[in-house]
Order: C-alpha cells, then sequence, then structure tokens
C-alpha cells in the first residue's frame, strides 16, 4: 500500500499535524471538560464555521471547455423542461420511521463463529480466508466507536460517504482539502463522512486508533464499527451505512458513495445530477452487465462455487465510485437486511438492486474498473481528462493533491483527447 512518491517525509508531515492537532484537542478537553454538552458545542460551531467560511469561496467550474473531448452534452439527458426544485417536505414526509430504531441500537458484538460449518466437507475443502467469512456470515451488526448522529440534519444535497480505514490518515487529510470539501454550492449543502471498521494488528491498533480519535475530534467526519476492516468485510461496511443512513438521514437528496484513493469532481457530479430527470431509482456508476464471478484462485476476486454457483452476477457499479437517490438507499437498507452477505461488496449491492427491479445505469464519466488498458498512456497524467470525469480510480495523496490543483487552475483544455 505504501509508495515510494508518498515518501516518509510527506507522512512525517501528516502526522506531525495530526499530533499537533492531538495537543491542541488535549488542551481543549482540559478547558471544556470531557463528557459534557458544552464540549461538542463549540467544535460543531468552529465547524459550521469553516464551512460557511468556503461558501463563496468556490465557484461553481465553468464546463464549457468539455467540448475538446467531443462531449459537448456530455451530461445532458434528454430532458427539456427545467426540473422541479428539490421539496425536502415531501421528501421527508415519506420517510416514515415506524418499527425503525432511532438511535443506533446495537451495543454488543460478542458475535460467536458458526460452529455448526466445521464439519461439513464442502466447508472444510475451501480457502481460509473464505472459512473465517463464512463463520462470521451470521454476524451482521456491530457497535460504533465513533457515530455522529446529527451529522445528517437537516437538508442535505450530496452526502459523500468514503469507504476508508483507520491507517489511511493522509487520504483522508487530502480529501478533506480537495473533493471532500465541505461546502454549499447555489444553496444545496455538500457533506461528507468516512467509513472506518477496526485494525487487524495489535500494533496498528495502539498507533493508528488513537490518530483516528483526535482526527475524528477535530473534523466530528468519521463513523467506526467495531468490525475487522479486512476486504471480505467489505460487505458489512455497506450494511452498516445502509443502517445508519436510514436511521440518521432523514432528507439527504443524492448519495456519492466512493473509495479513498480515487479523484472525484464534484462540480460534474452537480452539472450531472441538475440535468438528469429525478429519479427515485437512480443509480449510476461504472456498471458491468453479465459479469462472471471469477474461479481462478489467485484473482483478489476469487469465489469458490460452493459461495455462488450462478453463471453471471447481476449488473453491479465498481465500488470505487458511483451515485444514487437518497430514498433508494432507505429500500437497499430493508432489502439487504434479507439478504445473506457476500465477500464483494459491490455485487452484493448489485444483489440487492436485482431484488428491487433496477437496473444501474452505466456512465462513461465513472472510470472505476482502470482507464485505459496501455498503463503508461499519457491519460493517466492528463489533467483535462479528469476535467471531464466524475470518477477516476487509484491516486495517491501527493498525486490526488497536485491533479485536483492542476484541474482547478485555470487549465485550458483545447485539444481533442481520445478515450479507449
Ligand atoms: C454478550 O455481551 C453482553 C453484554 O456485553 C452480555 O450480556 C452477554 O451475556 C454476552 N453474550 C455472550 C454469549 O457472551
Ligand atoms: C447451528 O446448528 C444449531 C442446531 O442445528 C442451530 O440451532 C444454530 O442456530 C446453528 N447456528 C448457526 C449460527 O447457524
Ligand atoms: C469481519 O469482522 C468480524 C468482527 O471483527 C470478524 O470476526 C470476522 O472474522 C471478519 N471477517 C472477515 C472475513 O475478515
Ligand atoms: C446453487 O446454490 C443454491 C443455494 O446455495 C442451491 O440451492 C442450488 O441447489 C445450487 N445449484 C447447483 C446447480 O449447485
Ligand atoms: C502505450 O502508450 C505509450 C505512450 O502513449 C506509447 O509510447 C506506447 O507505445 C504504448 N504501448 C502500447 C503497448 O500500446
Amino acid at each position: 500500500m505504501s509508495s515510494p512518491r508518498f515518501n516518509n517525509r510527506d507522512r512525517w508531515r501528516v502526522y506531525k499535524k495530526v499530533i499537533v492537532m492531538f495537543f491542541l484537542a488535549v488542551v481543549a478537553l482540559t478547558v471544556v471538560q470531557r463528557g459534557s454538552i458544552n464540549m461538542v458545542v463549540p467544535f460543531e460551531l468552529q465547524r459550521q464555521a469553516r464551512m460557511d467560511n468556503s461558501v463563496g469561496v468556490e465557484p461553481v467550474a465553468v464546463m464549457e471547455d468539455k467540448t475538446f473531448l467531443g462531449l459537448k452534452g456530455f451530461w445532458k439527458t434528454n430532458k427539456q423542461q427545467p426540473h422541479p426544485k428539490v421539496l425536502p417536505s415531501i421528501h421527508e414526509a415519506t420517510f416514515t420511521v415506524n418499527s425503525s430504531p432511532r438511535t443506533w441500537d446495537i451495543t454488543s458484538s460478542n458475535c460467536s463463529a458458526n460452529l455448526n460449518l466445521s464439519s461439513q466437507d464442502w466447508f472444510k475443502g475451501l480457502e481460509d480466508n473464505f472459512k473465517q467469512f463464512l463463520l462470521y456470515r451470521h454476524c451482521r451488526f456491530f457497535p460504533m466507536l465513533f457515530n455522529h448522529p446529527d451529522r445528517c440534519s437537516g437538508e442535505i444535497y450530496l452526502l459523500m460517504v468514503i469507504k476508508s480505514v483507520a491507517t489511511q490518515h493522509d487520504r483522508r487529510e487530502v480529501i478533506r482539502k480537495t473533493w471532500g470539501k465541505e461546502r454549499v454550492v447555489d444553496g444545496k449543502r455538500i457533506k461528507t463522512l468516512f467509513l472506518l471498521g477496526t485494525s487487524s494488528s495489535k500494533e496498528e491498533k495502539a498507533n493508528h486508533q488513537k490518530l483516528v480519535e483526535f482526527e475524528n475530534y477535530i473534523y466530528g467526519d468519521i463513523l467506526q464499527w467495531d468490525f475487522l476492516d479486512s476486504f471480505f468485510n467489505l460487505t458489512l461496511k455497506e450494511t452498516h451505512f445502509l443502517k445508519w443512513f436510514h436511521i440518521y438521514c432523514p432528507s439527504v437528496r443524492y448519495v456519492f458513495k466512493g473509495d479513498d484513493d480515487v479523484f472525484v469532481s464534484v462540480d460534474n457530479i452537480i452539472e450531472y445530477l441538475e440535468n438528469t430527470n429525478p429519479n427515485k431509482d437512480m443509480f449510476v456508476g461504472d456498471v458491468i452487465f453479465k459479469a462472471k464471478p471469477i474461479r481462478k484462485k489467485e484473482n483478489k476476486y476469487y469465489i469458490p462455487p460452493a459461495l455462488y454457483n450462478k453463471t453471471l452476477y447481476p449488473p453491479y457499479a465498481g465500488g470505487g465510485g458511483f451515485l444514487m437517490d437518497g430514498s433508494l438507499v432507505k429500500r437497499l437498507y430493508w432489502v439487504a437486511e434479507t439478504l445473506e452477505l457476500y465477500p464483494i461488496d459491490d455485487v452484493f449491492l448489485g444483489m440487492c438492486l436485482e431484488i428491487l427491479h433496477i437496473t444501474p445505469i452505466k456512465h462513461e464519466a465513472f472510470k472505476t474498473f482502470g482507464l485505459v488498458k496501455n498503463k503508461t498512456s499519457k491519460l493517466n497524467r492528463e489533467p483535462c481528462f479528469f476535467k471531464s470525469m466524475i470518477v477516476v480510480h487509484k491516486l495517491l495523496p501527493s498525486e490526488l493533491m497536485r491533479m485536483w490543483n492542476l484541474v482547478n487552475s485555470d487549465l485550458v483544455c483545447t485539444h481533442k483527447v481520445e478515450i479507449r
């Protein structure tokens, strides 16, 4: 995961910053006294102030120069009339909390392994990671280590939800400075959340959890659950978010969900949304249709037939970044409850959509499965290409910062870039 590009000095700089914040936080703590409500208020205000500051500072990008890709009207759908303004009151009215918890209601995580499986032959033949997955597959919910019940209150136009892990402080830091920056565009509020599980190793736990705690204290944008942050547990992260959203987010218009190593153009998201007919079933991303389950054991996405025996997956969007209607998220929660967990989170969501009879929409501006076949292609470093996209996958924090600055500078894009 670590890379020579993001060298030790950069890393140290980030840590140093966090340590300084830590120190400030401790000072603040002693002044205000732990646990009292007073403690929350100043930070809430401070965050609010920070958000208000950025209002108006960030102009909405002018999209004229899209033509260089022959993509004039790229975002537009065939819609003529101006669509009605968001009606949060209607939105709220349709949200019923009947028989739903109003707070995170899971407080204990002592879910034990399903030892019934151990005696079965098909189970014995599986790889260790699948065994571990299956032994704990029935453990559906875990307690929260960090929660922010008010994070979603009020009207939010776009909620940016980012899967991250405890150790990736630097990625979160850069995202907060770039595409994850909270702001208001034309009266539309954009908020950001990071989803975390817990570290596997003792060492990581000791060193990073403290940092996460203070990062969370400063920014208040981290949701953390008490489950192991492993590849197969990404589906848990999905279902936990769905439940959390269902409880705490009554009026969020749209949700963007993505990874912490992608480039995102929020301006392009907004332009896309404004030019699309409102649709309660909207789910758009880098969708693959008719994907086959991978049966090669060396592959990261290998799935043994014992776990999935059909020949094709339902259509699903690459988890690097996709966009959905807020009301759909709530329906996804109900459906997810009825399904057994599947080790690949993107596919799991595809299975949920299939049950809802919703076909996800494929859009060319979402590039979550790699850009071009030719890895050395200049397109991978071409800011004009990034400027016309919604999501582009796999950037190191330093690359993301650089690309963001380029794309948001007075970039002139005139020449035509070919996308292959
Ligand atoms: C699980 O934890 C709860 C509270 O922490 C406790 O009451 C319960 O007995 C525990 N169950 C098991 C099976 O250990
Ligand atoms: C294991 O088997 C017993 C008896 O068949 C059953 O009651 C129990 O629910 C099973 N445990 C799990 C986790 O499925
Ligand atoms: C998922 O997290 C739970 C709780 O930490 C853990 O018991 C389980 O082994 C994890 N599953 C995988 C496949 O890592
Ligand atoms: C496929 O799996 C399902 C459920 O796991 C099972 O009911 C079905 O019999 C399996 N089909 C084949 C052809 O193995
Ligand atoms: C990949 O792109 C680079 C730069 O555009 C080019 O020099 C190289 O020949 C390409 N390689 C292949 C296999 O197409």
